[in-house]
């Protein structure tokens, strides 16, 4: 077995941890996502997801990972589980699936900063996304995301993971507060408040079957749970560390970064007559050039946004990639900088179909997003309220005096209302999926 790293400081785990959880999920996928399922309506379940579900399932992840001290799959092999390695692998899988289109969106976000030096985009942002969304310059700049993911897992934990998001984590949110502030003083924009902040729940009840599932999906895709990737964080730190403290802190900063990524876009969005329901995948990509087309200094803007964008995606990639390489390198002490240059390779060919037509992007973020992930987080939060139970609350409670007596009511509602709220989410998945009425 090769030796292990472990964080540098506990402040670089919080910020690799903070830094997987804030990426694209954050700034792409929930601002179309909350104009496609009903604006603030949506917000209000995301919320409630994140608090009820994300939270005790990212201290769920903590708890295998730092008691085992190992990579996400050989963990259950250490716990004294073996039977239960299946979980780690398919949150392992989820990682591995996830990556080959996020980094095609990855690319697009790299273009379009490239785009934004000559302003390409301002002029026709419809046909300019949909000139580089699909096709060979998709597959290209897929390519050169991938390639800067592998880049920086390659050096492992210590030299590139944590000193990467030591400088990414604070400008993201430097930047995106910024950016808010600045479509505050657009004339216009107060329609794109009221569409993010004040709820109809009508929305919800009327179409509860497709909005929870796409909530709580969106909730556990953005706090990174259910890729194994908080498994194989925690793997790196000690029993001094407080994990009620640093799950707080994730999912606080995540989202605070998704409401200021709302609270940019939907402004922007009413700027140019409010059109949210129709977004897509390519909302961003449309519609903020559109309003910054309209907009003093759009394209400074708009090099700034992308900026931001594309530095979030990159720390979350390489923590999806992360998970992959450190199963390798743990179990079977290969090389890590080779591994990483032939998993990145191999999770860019996955991603190619997603690069060369849109509809395969959705059919990959779909199958991740509503399946693979509410599917892992089911089975770990089953597996450490159910299995670990008592060896849960203790692993828990090390390193917390603060907050060593919510031990017991953590382990309770994982046992309970985590599982049954996340069986319900994948069951409304399935039949959304398949089709089947509820
Ligand atoms: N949690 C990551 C994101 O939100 C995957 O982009």
């Amino acid at each position: 077995m090769a030796d292990r790293e472990t964080w540098a400081t506990r402040l670089g785990f919080i910020l690799a941890s903070v830094g997987s959880a804030v990426g694209l999920g954050n700034i792409w996928r929930f601002p179309y996502q909350t104009a496609e399922f009903g604006g603030a309506a949506f917000l209000v379940v995301y919320l409630i997801a994140v608090l009820i579900i994300g939270l005790p399932a990212i201290l769920a992840e903590f708890v295998i990972g730092r008691r085992a001290g190992l990579s996400a799959i050989d963990a259950f092999d250490e716990l004294g589980f073996p039977g239960w390695r299946a979980v780690g692998a398919l949150g392992v899988f989820a990682g591995f699936w996830t990556l080959s289109y996020y980094s095609v969106v990855g690319g697009w976000v790299f273009r379009y900063i490239i785009g934004s030096l000559t302003g390409a985009y301002l002029s026709a942002p419809g046909e300019y996304f949909g000139a580089v969304s699909a096709g060979p310059e998709a597959i290209a700049f897929h390519a050169v995301f991938m390639a800067v993911t592998v880049g920086i897992v390659a050096f492992g934990i210590r030299g590139g993971i944590e000193r990467a998001t030591r400088v990414m984590v604070p400008s993201i949110v430097v930047l995106l507060v910024g950016l808010a502030v600045y479509a505050f003083t657009l004339p216009g924009s107060g329609a794109g408040y009221e569409y993010f902040l004040q709820p109809d729940f009508s929305v919800i009840a009327a179409n509860y079957q497709a909005v929870i599932p796409a909530a709580v999906g969106q909730a556990l895709f953005s706090l990174s749970v259910g890729f194994s990737v908080m498994i194989t964080y925690a793997s790196y730190i000690g029993d001094d560390e407080d994990m009620f403290v640093d799950s707080g802190a994730i999912a606080v900063t995540n989202t605070f970064v998704g409401i200021a990524a709302g609270l940019v876009v939907f402004p922007l969005l009413a700027v140019q007559g409010g059109n949210y329901g129709s977004a897509g995948p390519g909302a961003i990509f449309v519609s903020v050039p559109t309003a910054l087309s309209e907009v003093p200094f759009g394209a400074a803007v708009g090099f700034v946004f992308f900026l931001i964008v594309a530095v979030a995606a990159l720390s979350s990639a390489i923590s999806l990639l992360e998970v992959v390489v450190s199963h390798l390198v743990d179990t079977y002490g290969f090389e890590r900088k080779r591994t990483t240059l032939l998993l990145g390779s191999a999770i860019f060919l996955l991603g190619v179909p997603s690069a060369r037509d849109t509809a395969w992007l959705t059919w990959f973020d779909n199958i991740g997003v509503n399946l693979l992930v509410p599917a892992t987080v089911l089975l770990v939060v089953f597996f450490v309220g159910w299995v670990l139970a008592g060896d849960a609350v203790e692993e828990i409670q090390a390193g917390t005096e603060t907050f060593e007596s919510l031990g017991p009511v953590w382990l309770w509602s994982v046992r309970t209302l985590v599982l049954l709220a996340v069986l319900g989410t994948l069951a409304l998945s399935v039949f959304e999926l398949t089709g089947a009425p509820l």
